[in-house]
């Protein structure tokens, strides 16, 4: 079975957590293509010369969670051509058999167009500048201007911008424990599974 779950929504808003818990629930491969973009401003050289030569261990670098790699990340991803050299790799994984979760910016929108669910999951940023802190601590106050940085520039970029697919389903975490935020997504997959 083909089927795509594209998860898009701004930082620490839950969409990692959902589509982690889809995969499991539902047997599907997740990837997280903030990674992509991580690895790629993490590299050292020209971001564009990265991209096209990304590798499994350019990935699994273990400084790519802090701020300061997202941060960077978000700037690499305003550059088209990074963003044009790692579609295909994204595509083919969004359409592999057994069924496929990809959370990220553009999923709905640019990557996969025609996935069979897309969820835009969202939070105020105060909410989502609180949950980021409570994992990295510092001065709340930063986070939340770091949080409203990377937004205004995921927002405003001229290539692949982040925003919900005219057809997305929205799911406000604001306000949800991540177990009704899941059980919220869960039903709507499990709805157009059928
Ligand atoms: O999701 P995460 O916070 O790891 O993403 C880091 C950055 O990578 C985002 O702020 C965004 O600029 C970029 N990104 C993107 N498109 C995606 C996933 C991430 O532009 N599909």
């Amino acid at each position: 079975m083909i089927f795509t779950i594209a998860v898009d929504g701004p930082a620490a808003a839950g969409k990692g957590t959902i589509s982690r818990a889809l995969a499991e629930a539902f047997g599907f491969a997740h990837l997280d293509t903030g990674l992509l973009y991580r690895a790629v401003g993490a590299k050292a050289g020209d971001p564009v010369a990265a991209a096209r030569s990304l590798s499994p261990e350019d990935l699994a670098r273990d400084d790519l969670r802090s701020m300061a790699a997202g941060q960077a990340a978000s700037v690499v991803a305003a550059i088209p051509e990074v963003r044009a050299a790692l579609v295909a790799f994204q595509q083919d994984f969004a359409r592999r058999e057994g069924g496929a979760v990809l959370d990220g910016r553009d999923i709905g929108t640019v990557i996969c167009p025609g996935a069979e669910v897309k969820l835009f999951v969202t939070a105020s940023a105060e909410v989502r500048a609180h949950r980021r802190w409570l994992e990295v601590g510092g001065d709340e106050a930063q986070v939340l201007a770091e949080v409203k940085a990377r937004d205004e520039r995921d927002m405003n970029r001229a290539d692949a911008p982040l925003k919900p697919a005219a057809d997305s389903i929205l799911i406000d975490t604001s306000t949800l424990s991540i177990d009704e935020a899941v059980a919220q997504a869960a039903a709507i997959v499990r709805r157009r599974l059928g």
